[in-house]
C-alpha cells in the first residue's frame, strides 16, 4: 500500500477511536502544498472539532496519542489551528520506490470501490466538418475517460452524435436538387456544407422555398424510404470523417449512440413530464417552466427565468415544439432514462462547451423532478470547458474568417513539428542524426501531443490563446518538453552498458529525495484528476516532474556516479521518473517516442 493511504488508514482509525460517530471518509492526507512543513498534511481534524465545538489542537493531541506512525513517518507534528503535518521516512520512501522498480506498481492503486461513469464527449454534429472546438470536448473526455480506466472505474464512453434535427429538411432538399456526385465522392463534408449553406439561404430570402424543406423533414419524420436512405447515407459519409479524425487523435468510444436512437422515446417522454404535471402547455408549445414546488431557488440561480429589463420572465425549457417536432431537451431527457436503465451509474458526464451550461442545469433539475428516486444515486455533472481564441483574443478562426477545420489544424501541427525535428536533426552531426525515414513519425507525436497538450493544460474553464510557436516549443510547460523528457532518459539507458534492475535505492541528495517524493504523488494527482474533472492537475504535476527530474540529472551524476550502487540506484530513479511520464502522458492521450 502507498504511504499516504497507510498513513491515512491509520489516521482514520485513531479518530474513530477519539470521535465513533465521526465520519471518518472526510479524513484525507493530501500532499503538503510546501514541503518546508512536511510531505503530507491532513485538515479534516479542524473541521470535526468545529462541529463539535471542541478545542482543534486537543482534538489533534488526543488523535496523536491514538496514532502509531513509527513505520511511516518521522514525528507528527500539529501546525496553526490543527493541522496535522507528516514527514516520511527515509525508509519508507525507499521501500515505495523499490516496490515500484520491481513492477509492484506506478504510484498508484486501483479503487477500493469502482464507480460506474457514463462519459458523454465529442458529439459532433453530421452533414458538418468538425473543427478546432472539438478538440476541446474530444481531448478533455478522452483524458477523463483514460484516467477513470487506469484508476479502475467502469467506464461506458459514449459519442452523442447529433444525428438528428431541423437541419435535414434543408440537407434533404439539397440533395435531392443540387448535389454534385462527383464534389460528394471527392469531399463528401464538404459538399453537405455547401449544400445547407446554400438551401438556408434560401430559406431565408423565401418563406415557400422553407416551407418545401420542412416538408422533406415531415416526410424524413415520418419514415419515408427515400428520404431516410438519404439520410443514413449523409451520417455514414459523415463517420467516415469522425472515424478518421478519431483515428488520428487515437481515441476510441465504448458506443456512439446518436440522438436518433432516441426518437421511439420522445413522445413517451413528454407525455410522462405532463402527467406528472412537470411541464404544460404553452402557445401550443410543451416546456417545463419553473419548478413551482422547489420555491427555494433565488430568481438569479433558477435556469427557468432569465432577466429581461430587470424583470425576471420565463425561459422555459421546451420539449415539444408547436409543429409537434421535440426538442434537444427531450432528447437528452430520453438519453438520462435510457443510460439509467442499461447501466445504473453512479455519474453521468457531459463534456461539452460551457456555452451549453444553461441547458444542462434546466437538464438537471428537470431530472431530478422527473426521476428523484435515481437522481438520487446518479449524479449529472456538466464538465464545462471555454473557447479557443486567436492572438487577437477573438475567437480563433482562419485568415479568410472561416471556422479552423481540425483535420487541417492536426496537418498543420504535423507540418509544423516536422520542420522542427528536421532542424534539430541537421544540427547534430552525421552520425548522430535519427533516420530520415523515422521523422515523419516523431513529427506525428510532437505535432498532435502539443495540440492535444494545450488544451489540456489551462483550467477547462478558462478560454486560451491558440500559439502554434507556444504550444510546439521544447522549453517550458509544453508537450514536446515532456516528451523530450522522456527521450533524454531513454538515451541514459542507451548509453549505461549494464544497468542492474534489481539495484537498492538510495536516497541521500535533496534532489533526489524530492524527485522520489514527487514520482509518489502521481496516483493521488490521477485521484484528484477523476475527482473533478480536471486534466490539468496532470499536466501541471508532469511538467513539475521534469522539472524535479531535471534539478536531480544536474546534480547527480547517474552514469559517472563515484560507485556501483549510486549509479543503479540513479539509474532506478531515471526508470521509474520515464515510466511514469509515458503513463502520464498516455492518460491525456498523448505518445512518446523513445528518440527524438
Ligand atoms: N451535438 C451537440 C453540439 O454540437 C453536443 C451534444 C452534447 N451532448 C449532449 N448529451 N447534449 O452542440
Amino acid at each position: 500500500m502507498l504511504p499516504h493511504k497507510q498513513i491515512e488508514l491509520k489516521l482514520q482509525a485513531a479518530v474513530r477511536e477519539i470521535l465513533p460517530d465521526a465520519n471518518v471518509s472526510i479524513v484525507l492526507v493530501r500532499p503538503c502544498p510546501d514541503p518546508k512543513f512536511g510531505d503530507y498534511q491532513s485538515n479534516a481534524l479542524m473541521s470535526l472539532a468545529k462541529t463539535r465545538k471542541l478545542n482543534p489542537r486537543q482534538l489533534a493531541m488526543d488523535v496523536l496519542a491514538k496514532l502509531d506512525l513509527t513505520e511511516e513517518c518521522e514525528k507528527v507534528e500539529i501546525a496553526g489551528a490543527g493541522f496535522l503535518n507528516f514527514r516520511l521516512k527515509n525508509s519508507a520512501l525507499t521501500q515505495t520506490l523499490a516496490a515500484a522498480a520491481r513492477g509492484e506498481h506506478l504510484f498508484f492503486a486501483k479503487v477500493a470501490s469502482p464507480k460506474t461513469v457514463v462519459i458523454d464527449f465529442s458529439s459532433p454534429n453530421v452533414a458538418k466538418p468538425m473543427h478546432v472546438g472539438h478538440i476541446r470536448s474530444t481531448g478533455i473526455g478522452d483524458a477523463l475517460q483514460r484516467t477513470l480506466r487506469l484508476l479502475g472505474h467502469r467506464v461506458i464512453s459514449d459519442n452523442h452524435i447529433g444525428d438528428w434535427g431541423t437541419q435535414f429538411g434543408k440537407l434533404l432538399l439539397g440533395w435531392k436538387q443540387i448535389l454534385e456526385r462527383s464534389a460528394l465522392e471527392s469531399d463528401a463534408i464538404a459538399e453537405l456544407e455547401r449544400l445547407y449553406k446554400i438551401i438556408n439561404a434560401e430559406c431565408d430570402a423565401n418563406p415557400a422555398r422553407l416551407e418545401e424543406a420542412k416538408s422533406e423533414l415531415v416526410k424524413l419524420q415520418a419514415g419515408d424510404a427515400e428520404n431516410i436512405s438519404i439520410w443514413k447515407e449523409m451520417i455514414r459519409l459523415s463517420q467516415i470523417q469522425f472515424d478518421t479524425i478519431y483515428a488520428r487523435l487515437g481515441v476510441k468510444f465504448d458506443l456512439a449512440l446518436g440522438e436518433s436512437f432516441y426518437n421511439p422515446w420522445l413522445s413517451e417522454v413528454v407525455q410522462d413530464l405532463l402527467a406528472e404535471k412537470i411541464a404544460r402547455e404553452s402557445e401550443g408549445a410543451v416546456g417545463v417552466f419553473s419548478d413551482p414546488a422547489g420555491a427555494g431557488l433565488p430568481p438569479k440561480e433558477d435556469p427557468f427565468l432569465v432577466n429581461r429589463d430587470g424583470e425576471w420572465v420565463a425561459d422555459p425549457a421546451l420539449v415539444r415544439k408547436s409543429d409537434g417536432g421535440f426538442n434537444y431537451t427531450t432528447t437528452d431527457l430520453a438519453t438520462v432514462d435510457y443510460r439509467l436503465k442499461t447501466w445504473s451509474p453512479d455519474e453521468i458526464v457531459y463534456v461539452v462547451d460551457d456555452r451549453q451550461s444553461g441547458h444542462f442545469k434546466k437538464l438537471f433539475l428537470i431530472f431530478a423532478r422527473w426521476k428523484p428516486d435515481a437522481a438520487k444515486n446518479t449524479r449529472l455533472v456538466h464538465v464545462g470547458f471555454g473557447k479557443i481564441l486567436g492572438d487577437d483574443g477573438k475567437p480563433f478562426k482562419t485568415r479568410s474568417g472561416d471556422t479552423v477545420k481540425l483535420g487541417e489544424l492536426l496537418d498543420e501541427a504535423e507540418k509544423r513539428a516536422f520542420e522542427i525535428v528536421k532542424t534539430k536533426q541537421l544540427e547534430r552531426p552525421d552520425g548522430e542524426r535519427l533516420p530520415e525515414d523515422e521523422w515523419p513519425t516523431i513529427a506525428r507525436v510532437i505535432g498532435l501531443g502539443a495540440v492535444k497538450y494545450v488544451d489540456l493544460l489551462p483550467n477547462r474553464q478558462s478560454d486560451y490563446i491558440f500559439n502554434w510557436d507556444k504550444m510546439l516549443a521544447l522549453q517550458g510547460n509544453t508537450a514536446p518538453y515532456l516528451q523530450y523528457a522522456y527521450a533524454r532518459i531513454k538515451s541514459i539507458f542507451r548509453k549505461a552498458e549494464s544497468g542492474k534492475r534489481k539495484a537498492e535505492i538510495i536516497l541521500s541528495a535533496p534532489e533526489e529525495l524530492a524527485l522520489a517524493k514527487h514520482l509518489l504523488n502521481f496516483g493521488l494527482t490521477l485521484e484528484a484528476v477523476a475527482e473533478e474533472y480536471r486534466p490539468n492537475f496532470l499536466c501541471n504535476y508532469l511538467f513539475e516532474l521534469a522539472g524535479k527530474f531535471t534539478g536531480f540529472y544536474e546534480n547527480c551524476p547517474v552514469l559517472k556516479a563515484n560507485d556501483a550502487a549510486t549509479r543503479d540506484s540513479r539509474l532506478l530513479l531515471c526508470d521509474l521518473t520515464a515510466r511514469v511520464l509515458k503513463q502520464g502522458l498516455d492518460v491525456l492521450g498523448i505518445e512518446v517516442v523513445e528518440q527524438m
